[in-house]
Protein backbone atom coordinates (compact mmCIF):
# COMPACT_ATOMS: atom_id res chain seq x y z
CA UNK A 1 0.00 0.00 0.00
CA UNK A 2 0.90 3.28 -0.66
CA UNK A 3 -0.26 5.97 2.72
CA UNK A 4 -0.44 9.65 3.35
CA UNK A 5 0.07 11.48 6.42
CA UNK A 6 -1.79 14.92 7.35
CA UNK A 7 -1.42 16.81 10.63
CA UNK A 8 -4.14 19.82 10.81
CA UNK A 9 -5.22 22.31 13.20
CA UNK A 10 -3.23 23.49 15.96
CA UNK A 11 0.59 22.04 16.67
CA UNK A 12 0.72 19.70 19.40
CA UNK A 13 3.73 17.65 21.44
CA UNK A 14 3.40 14.38 20.05
CA UNK A 15 2.54 14.99 16.93
CA UNK A 16 5.55 13.17 15.84
CA UNK A 17 5.84 10.52 17.60
CA UNK A 18 2.46 9.71 15.75
CA UNK A 19 4.55 10.48 12.36
CA UNK A 20 7.26 7.78 13.27
CA UNK A 21 4.89 5.22 14.98
CA UNK A 22 2.90 5.03 11.72
CA UNK A 23 5.91 5.44 9.19
CA UNK A 24 7.53 2.81 10.93
CA UNK A 25 4.87 -0.01 10.89
CA UNK A 26 4.18 0.66 7.94
CA UNK A 27 7.70 0.54 6.35
CA UNK A 28 9.26 -2.54 8.97
CA UNK A 29 6.12 -4.34 9.39
CA UNK A 30 4.21 -3.80 6.28
CA UNK A 31 6.88 -2.77 3.64
CA UNK A 32 4.24 0.16 2.41
CA UNK A 33 5.34 3.45 1.21
CA UNK A 34 4.21 6.48 3.60
CA UNK A 35 4.28 10.07 2.13
CA UNK A 36 3.48 13.35 4.15
CA UNK A 37 0.90 16.43 2.97
CA UNK A 38 2.49 19.56 4.24
CA UNK A 39 0.68 21.84 6.23
CA UNK A 40 -2.79 20.20 6.73
CA UNK A 41 -4.05 19.36 3.05
CA UNK A 42 -2.43 22.41 1.56
CA UNK A 43 0.77 20.62 -0.10
CA UNK A 44 -1.62 18.45 -2.32
CA UNK A 45 -2.75 21.58 -4.25
CA UNK A 46 0.92 22.85 -4.49
CA UNK A 47 3.17 21.41 -7.82
CA UNK A 48 5.71 19.54 -5.01
CA UNK A 49 5.64 16.19 -4.72
CA UNK A 50 4.41 14.98 -1.25
CA UNK A 51 7.13 13.85 0.91
CA UNK A 52 8.55 10.70 1.21
CA UNK A 53 8.30 9.09 4.77
CA UNK A 54 10.94 7.05 5.86
CA UNK A 55 12.51 4.93 8.83
CA UNK A 56 15.28 7.55 8.12
CA UNK A 57 13.53 10.58 7.44
CA UNK A 58 11.86 10.23 10.55
CA UNK A 59 14.58 9.16 12.61
CA UNK A 60 15.01 12.04 16.06
CA UNK A 61 11.73 13.48 15.78
CA UNK A 62 10.92 12.16 18.89
CA UNK A 63 11.42 14.71 21.23
CA UNK A 64 10.89 16.95 18.87
CA UNK A 65 7.70 19.55 19.33
CA UNK A 66 5.10 20.89 16.63
CA UNK A 67 4.85 18.71 13.57
CA UNK A 68 7.41 18.08 10.82
CA UNK A 69 4.75 18.05 7.95
CA UNK A 70 3.16 21.84 8.86
CA UNK A 71 0.00 22.35 9.52
CA UNK A 72 -2.56 25.15 9.74
CA UNK A 73 -6.45 25.12 11.09
CA UNK A 74 -7.54 27.69 8.34
CA UNK A 75 -7.04 25.29 5.58
CA UNK A 76 -10.86 23.43 5.83
CA UNK A 77 -11.33 22.38 2.05
CA UNK A 78 -15.21 21.24 2.69
CA UNK A 79 -15.22 25.22 4.76
CA UNK A 80 -15.42 29.05 3.82
CA UNK A 81 -11.63 28.73 2.52
CA UNK A 82 -12.33 27.25 -0.80
CA UNK A 83 -15.62 29.29 -1.57
CA UNK A 84 -12.20 32.02 -1.00
CA UNK A 85 -10.69 30.34 -3.88
CA UNK A 86 -13.90 30.52 -6.01
CA UNK A 87 -16.41 27.78 -7.13
CA UNK A 88 -13.23 25.24 -7.59
CA UNK A 89 -14.28 21.35 -6.04
CA UNK A 90 -11.42 21.53 -3.89
CA UNK A 91 -11.37 18.11 -1.75
CA UNK A 92 -12.16 16.87 -5.65
CA UNK A 93 -8.84 17.98 -6.62
CA UNK A 94 -7.68 16.98 -3.44
CA UNK A 95 -8.67 13.39 -4.26
CA UNK A 96 -7.57 13.66 -7.65
CA UNK A 97 -3.77 14.31 -6.63
CA UNK A 98 -4.42 11.84 -4.32
CA UNK A 99 -5.02 9.47 -7.14
CA UNK A 100 -2.52 10.54 -9.09
CA UNK A 101 -0.16 10.05 -6.64
CA UNK A 102 -1.36 6.59 -6.11
CA UNK A 103 -2.42 7.04 -2.71
CA UNK A 104 -4.59 4.49 -1.27
CA UNK A 105 -5.42 5.54 2.28
CA UNK A 106 -5.07 8.81 4.28
CA UNK A 107 -3.99 9.26 8.24
CA UNK A 108 -5.43 12.50 9.39
CA UNK A 109 -4.03 13.28 12.81
CA UNK A 110 -6.07 16.25 14.08
CA UNK A 111 -8.61 17.83 16.50
CA UNK A 112 -12.51 17.45 15.77
CA UNK A 113 -12.28 20.23 12.75
CA UNK A 114 -9.93 17.63 11.65
CA UNK A 115 -11.92 14.35 11.92
CA UNK A 116 -14.96 16.08 10.46
CA UNK A 117 -13.16 16.55 7.24
CA UNK A 118 -11.97 13.09 7.50
CA UNK A 119 -15.67 12.44 7.51
CA UNK A 120 -16.10 14.61 4.66
CA UNK A 121 -13.92 12.81 2.59
CA UNK A 122 -14.71 9.39 3.30
CA UNK A 123 -18.16 10.79 1.93
CA UNK A 124 -16.84 11.64 -1.42
CA UNK A 125 -14.81 8.00 -1.21
CA UNK A 126 -11.83 8.06 0.23
CA UNK A 127 -10.41 5.58 2.46
CA UNK A 128 -9.66 7.68 6.17
CA UNK A 129 -8.30 6.60 9.19
CA UNK A 130 -8.27 9.87 12.37
CA UNK A 131 -6.28 9.98 14.98
CA UNK A 132 -7.54 12.73 17.62
CA UNK A 133 -5.12 15.60 18.67
CA UNK A 134 -5.88 18.19 21.03
CA UNK A 135 -4.01 19.58 24.01
CA UNK A 136 -7.61 20.41 25.44
CA UNK A 137 -8.34 16.71 26.01
CA UNK A 138 -11.88 17.50 25.30
CA UNK A 139 -12.66 14.80 23.01
CA UNK A 140 -15.10 12.46 24.21
CA UNK A 141 -14.16 9.58 21.86
CA UNK A 142 -10.62 9.66 23.91
CA UNK A 143 -10.00 9.31 27.38
CA UNK A 144 -6.93 11.22 26.79
CA UNK A 145 -5.18 13.04 23.71
CA UNK A 146 -1.67 13.74 23.13
CA UNK A 147 0.04 16.96 23.95
CA UNK A 148 -2.51 17.06 26.92
CA UNK A 149 -0.31 15.84 29.67
CA UNK A 150 2.96 18.10 28.18
CA UNK A 151 0.56 21.05 28.33
CA UNK A 152 -0.38 20.32 32.26
CA UNK A 153 3.20 19.59 32.91
CA UNK A 154 4.15 23.40 31.93
CA UNK A 155 1.19 24.96 33.73
CA UNK A 156 2.22 23.17 36.88
CA UNK A 157 4.94 24.78 36.66
CA UNK A 158 3.78 28.16 35.86
CA UNK A 159 1.44 27.68 39.12
CA UNK A 160 4.85 26.49 41.16
CA UNK A 161 6.29 29.72 39.92
CA UNK A 162 3.95 32.11 40.47
CA UNK A 163 3.74 30.96 44.16
CA UNK A 164 7.20 32.47 44.84
CA UNK A 165 6.20 35.85 43.54
CA UNK A 166 3.04 35.96 45.15
CA UNK A 167 4.11 35.20 48.24
CA UNK A 168 6.64 37.57 48.28
CA UNK A 169 4.46 40.60 47.53
CA UNK A 170 1.41 39.16 49.09
CA UNK A 171 -0.33 39.29 45.97
CA UNK A 172 -2.93 37.26 44.11
CA UNK A 173 -1.54 35.96 40.92
CA UNK A 174 -3.51 35.16 38.18
CA UNK A 175 -2.48 32.12 35.47
CA UNK A 176 -4.79 32.47 32.21
CA UNK A 177 -4.30 28.52 30.55
CA UNK A 178 -5.76 27.59 27.19
CA UNK A 179 -9.10 25.37 26.99
CA UNK A 180 -11.49 27.20 24.94
CA UNK A 181 -14.72 24.98 25.53
CA UNK A 182 -13.41 22.43 28.40
CA UNK A 183 -11.30 23.07 31.73
CA UNK A 184 -8.96 20.02 31.60
CA UNK A 185 -5.81 22.17 31.31
CA UNK A 186 -6.65 24.17 34.41
CA UNK A 187 -8.73 21.62 36.83
CA UNK A 188 -5.52 19.42 36.70
CA UNK A 189 -2.88 22.36 36.55
CA UNK A 190 -4.60 23.65 39.07
CA UNK A 191 -4.53 20.36 41.47
CA UNK A 192 -1.38 19.80 40.93
CA UNK A 193 0.55 22.70 41.46
CA UNK A 194 -1.56 23.65 44.88
CA UNK A 195 -3.86 26.80 43.42
CA UNK A 196 -6.20 28.17 45.44
CA UNK A 197 -8.55 29.06 43.29
CA UNK A 198 -9.69 27.49 40.08
CA UNK A 199 -12.12 28.70 37.06
CA UNK A 200 -13.51 26.42 34.81
CA UNK A 201 -15.70 27.10 31.07
CA UNK A 202 -17.92 24.46 33.01
CA UNK A 203 -18.90 26.18 36.43
CA UNK A 204 -19.45 30.44 35.54
CA UNK A 205 -17.65 31.77 38.55
CA UNK A 206 -19.44 34.08 41.15
CA UNK A 207 -16.51 37.42 41.84
CA UNK A 208 -18.06 37.00 45.29
CA UNK A 209 -16.52 33.40 45.59
CA UNK A 210 -13.20 34.05 44.59
CA UNK A 211 -12.93 37.13 46.61
CA UNK A 212 -14.34 34.94 49.63
CA UNK A 213 -11.61 32.06 49.26
CA UNK A 214 -8.90 34.59 48.98
CA UNK A 215 -10.30 36.76 52.47
CA UNK A 216 -10.54 33.78 54.17
CA UNK A 217 -6.60 33.12 53.28
CA UNK A 218 -6.03 36.56 54.85
CA UNK A 219 -7.89 35.89 57.53
CA UNK A 220 -5.73 32.87 58.06
CA UNK A 221 -2.66 34.66 57.64
CA UNK A 222 -2.01 33.84 53.96
CA UNK A 223 -2.12 37.26 52.27
CA UNK A 224 -1.56 35.79 48.90
CA UNK A 225 -3.24 33.62 46.39
CA UNK A 226 -2.89 31.90 43.38
CA UNK A 227 -5.40 31.54 41.07
CA UNK A 228 -5.39 29.70 37.48
CA UNK A 229 -8.16 30.03 35.04
CA UNK A 230 -9.32 28.59 31.49
CA UNK A 231 -9.26 31.08 28.78
CA UNK A 232 -12.81 30.25 27.97
CA UNK A 233 -14.09 30.41 31.95
CA UNK A 234 -16.85 33.69 32.27
CA UNK A 235 -18.85 35.43 35.44
CA UNK A 236 -21.81 34.01 35.97
CA UNK A 237 -24.34 35.54 33.39
CA UNK A 238 -21.64 37.57 31.07
CA UNK A 239 -20.11 36.12 28.52
CA UNK A 240 -16.35 34.42 28.00
CA UNK A 241 -13.85 37.32 27.10
CA UNK A 242 -12.73 37.09 23.55
CA UNK A 243 -9.70 39.12 21.86
CA UNK A 244 -11.50 38.86 18.48
CA UNK A 245 -14.12 37.94 16.34
CA UNK A 246 -14.53 35.07 14.03
CA UNK A 247 -13.03 36.04 10.11
CA UNK A 248 -13.46 34.44 7.06
CA UNK A 249 -11.88 31.06 7.88
CA UNK A 250 -10.34 31.84 11.42
CA UNK A 251 -12.16 31.16 15.11
CA UNK A 252 -13.23 33.83 17.31
CA UNK A 253 -10.06 33.72 19.88
CA UNK A 254 -10.26 33.95 23.51
CA UNK A 255 -8.38 35.94 25.84
CA UNK A 256 -8.87 38.41 28.47
CA UNK A 257 -9.97 36.12 31.45
CA UNK A 258 -7.10 36.78 33.29
CA UNK A 259 -7.14 40.33 32.63
CA UNK A 260 -10.45 40.92 33.71
CA UNK A 261 -10.55 39.21 37.23
CA UNK A 262 -6.81 41.29 38.18
CA UNK A 263 -8.95 44.45 36.95
CA UNK A 264 -12.28 43.12 39.46
CA UNK A 265 -10.01 42.47 41.57
CA UNK A 266 -7.51 46.05 42.38
CA UNK A 267 -10.64 48.48 41.58
CA UNK A 268 -13.23 46.35 44.45
CA UNK A 269 -10.67 45.39 47.28
CA UNK A 270 -6.95 46.50 48.47
CA UNK A 271 -5.30 43.18 47.10
CA UNK A 272 -2.80 43.91 44.49
CA UNK A 273 -3.28 41.57 41.28
CA UNK A 274 -1.26 40.40 38.44
CA UNK A 275 -1.87 38.67 35.09
CA UNK A 276 0.12 35.76 33.55
CA UNK A 277 -1.39 34.57 30.04
CA UNK A 278 0.74 30.76 29.83
CA UNK A 279 -0.49 31.06 25.89
CA UNK A 280 1.22 29.08 23.19
CA UNK A 281 4.10 27.91 25.79
CA UNK A 282 1.92 25.63 26.19
CA UNK A 283 1.85 24.02 22.73
CA UNK A 284 5.15 24.17 22.12
CA UNK A 285 8.55 22.21 22.97
CA UNK A 286 9.21 18.39 23.85
CA UNK A 287 6.68 16.20 24.52
CA UNK A 288 6.27 14.45 27.83
CA UNK A 289 7.00 10.68 27.75
CA UNK A 290 3.07 9.92 27.85
CA UNK A 291 2.45 11.67 25.16
CA UNK A 292 5.32 10.39 23.27
CA UNK A 293 4.08 7.21 24.30
CA UNK A 294 0.43 7.64 23.46
CA UNK A 295 1.33 9.17 19.97
CA UNK A 296 3.49 6.28 19.12
CA UNK A 297 0.65 3.84 20.03
CA UNK A 298 -2.06 6.01 17.96
CA UNK A 299 0.43 5.66 15.31
CA UNK A 300 0.83 2.18 15.29
CA UNK A 301 -2.51 1.28 15.82
CA UNK A 302 -3.82 4.05 12.69
CA UNK A 303 -1.48 1.68 10.07
CA UNK A 304 -3.31 -1.45 11.94
CA UNK A 305 -6.79 -0.43 11.09
CA UNK A 306 -5.47 0.29 7.57
CA UNK A 307 -3.81 -2.73 7.30
CA UNK A 308 -7.27 -4.28 8.54
CA UNK A 309 -8.93 -2.16 5.59
CA UNK A 310 -11.00 -0.62 8.80
CA UNK A 311 -11.24 2.75 7.37
CA UNK A 312 -13.69 5.38 8.57
CA UNK A 313 -12.69 4.84 12.12
CA UNK A 314 -10.84 6.87 14.76
CA UNK A 315 -8.08 5.47 17.08
CA UNK A 316 -9.10 5.81 20.50
CA UNK A 317 -7.59 5.56 24.37
CA UNK A 318 -10.17 4.05 26.34
CA UNK A 319 -8.86 2.99 29.98
CA UNK A 320 -5.45 1.64 29.60
CA UNK A 321 -5.98 0.18 25.82
CA UNK A 322 -6.01 1.65 22.32
CA UNK A 323 -9.52 1.21 20.39
CA UNK A 324 -11.01 2.59 17.86
CA UNK A 325 -14.40 4.50 16.76
CA UNK A 326 -16.68 5.16 13.85
CA UNK A 327 -15.18 8.63 12.33
CA UNK A 328 -19.19 9.64 12.86
CA UNK A 329 -19.36 8.94 16.49
CA UNK A 330 -16.53 10.92 17.35
CA UNK A 331 -17.29 14.05 15.47
CA UNK A 332 -18.72 16.80 17.60
CA UNK A 333 -18.33 15.37 21.00
CA UNK A 334 -17.31 17.27 23.35
CA UNK A 335 -15.79 16.05 26.82
CA UNK A 336 -16.22 18.54 29.93
CA UNK A 337 -15.57 18.56 33.01
CA UNK A 338 -17.93 17.00 35.42
CA UNK A 339 -18.81 20.02 38.38
CA UNK A 340 -19.84 17.48 40.39
CA UNK A 341 -17.14 14.41 39.38
CA UNK A 342 -14.88 13.17 41.28
CA UNK A 343 -12.14 15.38 40.08
CA UNK A 344 -13.90 18.20 40.96
CA UNK A 345 -15.16 16.93 44.85
CA UNK A 346 -11.48 16.60 45.42
CA UNK A 347 -10.49 19.53 44.64
CA UNK A 348 -13.48 21.13 46.80
CA UNK A 349 -12.64 19.01 49.79
CA UNK A 350 -9.02 20.18 49.89
CA UNK A 351 -10.22 23.77 49.88
CA UNK A 352 -10.04 24.81 46.56
CA UNK A 353 -12.58 27.34 45.10
CA UNK A 354 -14.10 26.32 41.72
CA UNK A 355 -15.80 29.70 41.80
CA UNK A 356 -19.31 28.35 42.98
O1 LIG B 1 -7.65 23.72 20.64
C1 LIG B 1 -6.34 23.90 21.04
C2 LIG B 1 -6.06 25.35 21.36
O2 LIG B 1 -4.74 25.41 21.86
C3 LIG B 1 -7.05 25.99 22.35
O3 LIG B 1 -6.78 25.64 23.67
C4 LIG B 1 -6.86 27.45 22.03
O4 LIG B 1 -8.00 28.20 22.34
C5 LIG B 1 -6.65 27.44 20.55
O5 LIG B 1 -6.13 26.17 20.21
C6 LIG B 1 -5.69 28.52 20.09
O6 LIG B 1 -5.60 28.47 18.71
P1 LIG B 1 -4.56 29.33 17.86
O7 LIG B 1 -3.25 28.62 17.90
O8 LIG B 1 -5.14 29.34 16.50
O9 LIG B 1 -4.47 30.68 18.50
Amino acid sequence: MRIAISTGGGDCPGLNAVIRGAVRTAVAKYGWSVFGIEDGLQGLLRPEPLRPLTPASVRGILPRGGTILGTTNRGNPFGVASGELGQEDIPGKMIARLEAEGIDAVIFVGGDGTQTIAQRFRERGLKVVGVPKTIDNDLDATDYTFGFDTAVGIAMEAVDRLHTTAESHDRVMVLEVMGRHAGWIALHAGISGGAHVILLPEIPYSFDAVLAKIRERQRNGLSFSVVVVSEGAYPAGEAPSFRSHPGKSTNARLGGAAEQLVERIERETDFEARATVLGHIQRGGSPSHFDRLLGTRFGYHAVELAAAQKFGRMVCLRGTEIGDVDLLDAMGQNKQVDPHGQICSAARAIGICLGD
